[in-house]
């Protein structure tokens, strides 16, 4: 999928059972995999960096049974790989590319370790510095400091003291500790610098002690495993909900009044992220927390603005910055310099992306500050980034917005987007299709004006492309030329006026001469994708009444109620004669039945979002009926679809 579009959000609540956590599911399978003993984990996230992991441990030569589900057992090695000699591919999974790395190079084989492009460019020559203390040989293939690398068959028995930087990404230390225990050595660690994310490492080191291995600590500046650690299988362990992935439903309920629960983590929790909630709490939110869950709301006051260090909460901090969308006052977040080397440069895509929706933002080496304003329509890139993509879902409660690339939530979360919409309340659309002159658009105008929603006539953007085109000499058959005209389109609905780059377009749109270009134009596919979005951007609070020939089946096929409203060709032909007499128009009463014809067999026979009655809509045949018996048939079906 290319993109998709989230319409503009009313309210959210429900419940969510989070998948397994990346940091814990890697690292429970690593040192599953340097074990003595089989080991049932349970609960595994299930995404492609665990996929990554699973991979390379099976070529690694360990036991990978998958049990079902979110479950696998998995054999160890008790300390080494069966296989010596091996190429890994790690795609962007830095938590499988880093504890790797260190393992492989202590347990001595010829190992290739490569990942995608963006993975080249993420630092890892700390983390090889000091592995070539402890005696490693590690070449780099491509830029130094950076993957891929090669790892040369050693046997490391030194121990002693080693350093290691802290400041870059705290992946280094979790990886350099995990592996220590292969040297069979005392080994000191020192911290040089700052340890960033800390709570990252209080995830490693509870991991370790759970595979009975506990490392001795002095602050968070030495770190000392003992000669003679050795991993031992618990038999069975459980990976805690991801603490990141529950940031996003925690904001939902925060921003959309709630309550949001999410399951599987809590007040005991080993990872920081929850850590998250404090933060929401500070921003006005309601927050309950339970041993295995945690709950969001709004408070009556709303959301405030904060000035927050958020060395803690790295990967949550990401969520705090669309949430501030929706906080009065300035939000600053600060020390998330390590968003810099994360799967994107996150500081840059999360300031261009908040820019684009209207957003003021100020970004520095190590902050960034979010001034919200009224938000408008945007397309999101989102840089291979699956918070990236999973954070800025939140902005739909301002407007409705297009997620380009959404399948890179994959990474650790890859039904993301229906859990969203299982727990989010969108802003219904009511649609109403059918053939021209078939009275729709005074039906569906009149529904609008009744329950007080917006009304989006889509013939109108055919009509006005058609215009548009014959205004600057373009043939309405040239796909190419008209399509790009219709991606400028520059128009402006406002009450029942239409402009066309600042004109008023009055009923120049609506001659028998433009009905037929209109029809021509609608059905050339690249048009048609050029008006999509602009189309579900009118899907806003408090609801739409879309009419036209595709919105049930195409433009709104989550539309509450579909109603197909048609009328006999005669009867179309003299309400249409009508209305051009009415208007001063000359007509001919045949002629305008032979064109309605021509009209309906063109939109009804194309290749794409032919006109047709799809099988959810509701028939409303109006050739016997008054417009007030169709615009009350109407509301009473809208009555019964919004109970
Ligand atoms: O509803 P209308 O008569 O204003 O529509 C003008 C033309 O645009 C009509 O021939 C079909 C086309 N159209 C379409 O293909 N899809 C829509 N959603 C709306 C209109």
């Amino acid at each position: 999928m290319k993109f998709l579009d989230l319409p503009a959000l009313l309210s959210a609540s429900g419940r969510v059972r989070l998948p397994g956590s990346k940091s814990i599911s890697n690292r429970v399978l690593l040192l599953a995999a340097l074990s003595d003993g089989e080991t049932e984990v349970l609960d595994l996230l299930v995404s492609d960096d665990t996929q990554r992991m699973l991979e390379a441990l099976q070529t690694l030569g360990i036991g990978v049974t998958p049990l079902g589900g979110e479950n696998w057992l998995i054999r160890g090695g008790g300390g080494s790989f069966p296989i010596k000699s091996a190429s890994l591919f790690l795609g962007n999974a830095g938590t499988a590319f880093r504890p790797l790395t260190a393992a492989l190079a202590l347990v001595g084989g010829d190992y290739t370790l490569t990942g995608v492009a963006r993975m080249h460019e993420r630092p890892i020559g700390d983390l090889v510095d000091s592995m070539r203390q402890l005696g490693a040989e590690i070449i780099y293939l491509g830029n130094e400091g950076f993957p891929p690398l090669q790892l040369k068959p050693v046997s490391i028995q030194q121990g002693g003291v080693v350093r290691v930087r802290g400041d870059v990404s705290s992946q280094f230390l979790t990886g350099l500790l995990m592996a220590l225990p292969l040297t069979g050595q005392t080994v000191v660690v020192e911290v040089v610098g700052e340890l960033i994310s800390k709570p990252y490492i209080e995830i490693t080191l509870a991991t370790m002690a759970r595979f009975g291995v506990q490392v001795e600590r002095d602050g968070w500046q030495r770190f000392t495993v003992l000669a003679g650690s050795r991993y031992v299988s618990p038999g069975r362990i459980y990976v805690e909900g991801d603490a990141s992935s529950a940031s996003y439903f925690l904001a939902l309920g925060a921003i959309g009044g709630g309550p949001v629960r999410v399951e599987g983590v809590g007040r005991n929790s080993i990872q920081g992220d929850v850590r998250f909630a404090e933060a929401l709490a500070k921003m006005g939110a309601e927050i309950e927390l339970g041993s295995n869950w945690m709950e969001a709301r709004a408070s009556k006051s709303g959301l405030v603005a904060v000035d927050l260090d958020c060395n803690h909460i790295p990967d949550a901090a990401m969520t705090l910055a669309t949430t501030a969308l929706f906080a009065k006052g300035t939000t600053i977040l600060r020390n998330i310099a390590s968003w810099r080397v994360k799967e994107t440069d996150r500081i840059a895509a999360m300031a261009t992306e908040l820019r684009k929706l209207g957003a003021v933002v100020e970004e520095g080496e190590d902050f960034i500050r979010i001034t919200p304003a009224n938000l408008k329509p945007a397309a999101i890139d989102t840089y291979d980034d699956h918070r990236m993509a999973m954070c800025f879902s939140l902005a739909a409660f301002g407007t409705p917005l297009r997620i380009n690339d959404p399948k890179c939530v994959a990474k650790t979360f890859p039904d993301y987007f229906e859990r969203f919409a299982a727990v989010t309340k969108a802003a219904p659309v009511i649609a109403i299709d059918g053939p021209s002159a078939s009275g729709k658009g005074t039906v569906a105008a009149r529904v609008a004006t009744a329950l007080g929603y917006a009304y989006l006539d889509s013939g109108a953007l055919y009509r006005l492309t058609a215009l548009a085109a014959r205004q600057a000499a373009v043939d309405w058959a040239d796909e190419t030329a008209v399509a790009a005209i219709a991606a400028e389109l520059n128009v402006e609905f406002s009450g029942g006026d239409i402009r066309l780059n600042g004109e008023l377009v009055g009923d120049a749109i609506r001659t028998e001469e433009l009905s037929v270009g209109a029809s021509k134009v609608a059905a050339l596919p690249a048009v048609r994708e050029a008006l999509l979005f602009r189309q579900r951007v009118f899907n806003k609070a408090p609801g739409l009444i879309g009419d036209g020939r595709d919105m049930g089946s195409v433009v709104f096929p989550r539309a509450v109620l579909k109603v197909f409203l048609t009328a006999s060709a005669e009867a179309r032909a003299e309400r249409r004669y009508k209305q051009l007499i009415e208007k001063g128009f000359s007509a001919n009463l045949a002629d305008l039945l032979l064109d309605l014809k021509q009209r309906d067999e063109r939109d009804s026979q194309r290749s794409v979002a032919p006109l047709r009655q799809e099988a959810d809509a509701k028939l409303l045949d109006t050739t016997h009926l008054t417009i007030e018996q169709a615009v009350n048939q109407v509301l009473e079906w809208s009555r019964e679809a919004l109970q």
